[in-house]
């Protein structure tokens, strides 16, 4: 007999039981209940961000922030190249063009030379959304400064590094949006997502 082995098949336990009967309990199962609020306040506290929202999937939180960065068909969005294909499909949804960013040798992430180089050679894109690919983080200052200085919104796709820091601070602090998964296959999981919105960024 062949034995399965299942790929982050869930665990369901007593906190598990216990939360799931106390959401049919308080008859808080939709849209949204005293749970879900904590859990997007305890990521926003752990990550330090000042808000967080629960979405579907990490990938509607791309494409959530480029809604929010306003990107219409046509417009540019400049993105890293070695990444998994969520972090580029949400442009495709609004009808935008991804521009490609070669990555770099020390981390596989986004090169900010490439990105500078991008800047001199295509027209001014609407939005630039870099990965921290396998946990490891980007080079997040030097790109989030070349951003600041082109005046162009960093959407950081932080779905693979939850808990990584770079240069002491959490990944998923540096894009004006920022992405986090807790999908099945990510580092820590649940069946809910989040995207989470930093401090200085305005209320949709
Ligand atoms: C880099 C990256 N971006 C985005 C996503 C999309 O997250 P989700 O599967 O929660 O939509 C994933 C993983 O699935 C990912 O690895």
């Amino acid at each position: 007999m062949i034995k399965r082995i299942y790929l982050s098949s869930p665990t369901m336990h007593d906190l598990e039981m216990k939360y799931i009967q106390e959401a049919f309990d308080t008859n808080w199962v939709a849209p949204l209940g005293k749970n879900v609020d904590e859990f997007e306040n305890e990521m926003a506290s752990f990550i330090g961000v000042s808000h967080a929202a629960a979405l579907v999937s990490g990938t509607a939180a791309l494409h959530l922030a480029l809604k929010l960065c306003n990107v219409q068909p046509g417009d540019l969005v400049f993105c890293s190249d070695l990444t998994f294909s969520a972090t580029v499909n949400p442009v495709s949804y609004e009808g935008g063009v991804q521009v490609f960013i070669d990555s770099e040798r020390d981390t596989w992430n986004m090169d900010p030379r490439a990105l500078e180089r991008a800047f001199k050679k295509y027209p001014k894109p609407k939005a630039v959304i870099v990965a921290n690919l396998y946990g490891i983080p980007a080079q997040l200052e030097e790109i989030k400064e070349i951003c600041d200085h082109n005046n162009v919104p960093l959407i950081e796709d932080a779905a693979e590094s939850l808990g990584a820091t770079y240069r002491g601070k959490q990944t998923g602090t540096f894009g004006k949006y920022s992405a986090l998964s807790l999908v099945v296959l990510k580092n820590s999981t649940s069946k809910e997502y989040t995207g989470i919105r930093k401090k200085s960024s305005k209320v949709a």
